[in-house]
């Protein structure tokens, strides 16, 4: 895990599920090359450069990401997560961001929708703010753009 100093616009916690470790060298023509340290040092430039500070954390343990998200109540203002293939099995998951009514964008860096019958359904796009799939590792610099907006205070 990694996290940036304290900022004025609170945290963003950036969360990498299964096998998101092995980017760079998985499936490159899929996935590109990036690496998850690229995913997360892009993921958190945008985030300061919108004012906000980011965690990141990447787990292969479905566990660990339930208890990161019950950690983000109260420690950050909004979620970014890929969860990887618990996407598409885990209720836990979806229940977990559910209860701690912060909010969240979902990233996939590949077009789910485009892949096999078992990618097309998602756990968790029914509790999140968005849906970013298919952009490649942008998708992570579009999620605080939108959670900067989803942030921004009311205009009157
Ligand atoms: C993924 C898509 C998932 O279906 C897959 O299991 C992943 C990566 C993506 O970023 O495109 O691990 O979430």
């Amino acid at each position: 895990m990694t996290s940036t100093p304290a900022a004025s616009r609170g945290t963003l916690l950036i969360i990498n599920g299964p096998n998101l470790n092995l980017l760079g060298t998985r499936e490159p023509e899929i996935y590109g090359r990036a690496t998850l340290s690229d995913v997360e040092h892009l993921a958190t430039a945008a985030a300061e450069a919108a004012g906000f500070g980011a965690t990141c954390l990447q787990s292969n343990h479905e566990g660990a990401l339930v208890d990161a998200i019950h950690a983000a109540r109260g420690s950050a203002v909004g979620i970014i997560i890929n969860a990887g293939a618990y996407t598409h099995t885990s209720v836990a998951l979806r229940d977990a961001i559910a209860g701690v009514e912060l909010p969240a964008v979902e990233v996939h860096i590949s077009n789910v929708h485009q892949r096999e019958e078992f990618r097309h359904h998602s756990y968790l796009s029914p509790v999140c703010t968005a849906v970013i799939v298919g952009a490649g590792v942008h998708g992570y610099e579009l999620a605080v753009s939108v959670l900067d907006k989803a942030l921004a205070p009311a205009q009157s």
